[in-house]
């Protein structure tokens, strides 16, 4: 049997992929300065052998380029629904194709939007058609997060049976501490994958 260092140079997968093959993964992710990090949640997913589907909100894509995107997952990105080139109704082909939905960061608009039942851009539209379990990981100051508005909003899509990975306390955007930090990445990869 090669040793994992054998494997490595061969250029194989690392121990594990193997029993992620099969893990197809929709990341959602939407305009939030941890937007960065969804970077980090791709290319663990797809280093452990899961493959990786992006749907990125357009002020997602003001926050990290489709094509670092694209590279990291290994294919194009999703955003506009419209897209002539999607002509065979990408929201629908994602939705079926995915066997887990995880967005990630949410922010508290995406959250509003999808708690209002809207299919108002790619990623919402999909959330709505897709069968496949919804996680959703918010990333936005204390003060949003607590907000009443805020809260109505994720017991109602709790209702509906998304559910909600984070986000946990830590140092914000701002600077401040708080609850609003992205859950890390790599235990969302983790819960992913599980
Ligand atoms: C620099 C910057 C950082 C932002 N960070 C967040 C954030 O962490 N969480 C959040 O909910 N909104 C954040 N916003 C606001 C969202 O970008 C804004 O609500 C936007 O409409 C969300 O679009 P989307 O949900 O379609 O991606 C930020 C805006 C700016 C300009």
């Amino acid at each position: 049997m090669a040793s994992p260092r054998e494997g490595r140079q061969a250029g194989k997968r690392p121990a594990g992929a193997r029993s992620r093959q099969g893990k197809r993964i929709l990341l959602g992710i939407s305009g939030s300065i941890a937007a960065y990090k969804a970077c980090l949640i791709i290319r663990g997913l797809v280093k452990a052998g899961a493959e990786v589907k992006v749907a990125a909100t357009a002020n997602a894509l003001r926050f990290v380029t489709p094509l670092t995107l694209s590279v990291l997952s290994r294919r194009p990105v999703h955003s506009d629904g419209f897209d002539p080139q999607a002509w065979d109704m990408a929201h629908l082909n994602l939705a079926s194709w995915a066997t887990r939905v995880v967005i990630a960061p949410a922010t508290v608009d995406l959250i509003a939007r999808l708690a209002a039942g809207r299919a108002s851009g790619l990623l919402e539209a999909l959330v709505l058609s897709t069968r496949a379990p919804i996680a959703i990981c918010p990333a936005m100051d204390s003060e949003m997060w607590e907000h009443p508005a805020t809260r109505a909003n994720v017991e109602r899509l709790r209702g509906w049976g998304c559910e909600f990975w984070g986000p946990v306390e830590g140092e914000l955007a701002s600077g401040k501490i708080g609850v609003g930090r992205l859950m890390e990445p790599s235990e969302i990869v983790a819960r992913s994958l599980a």
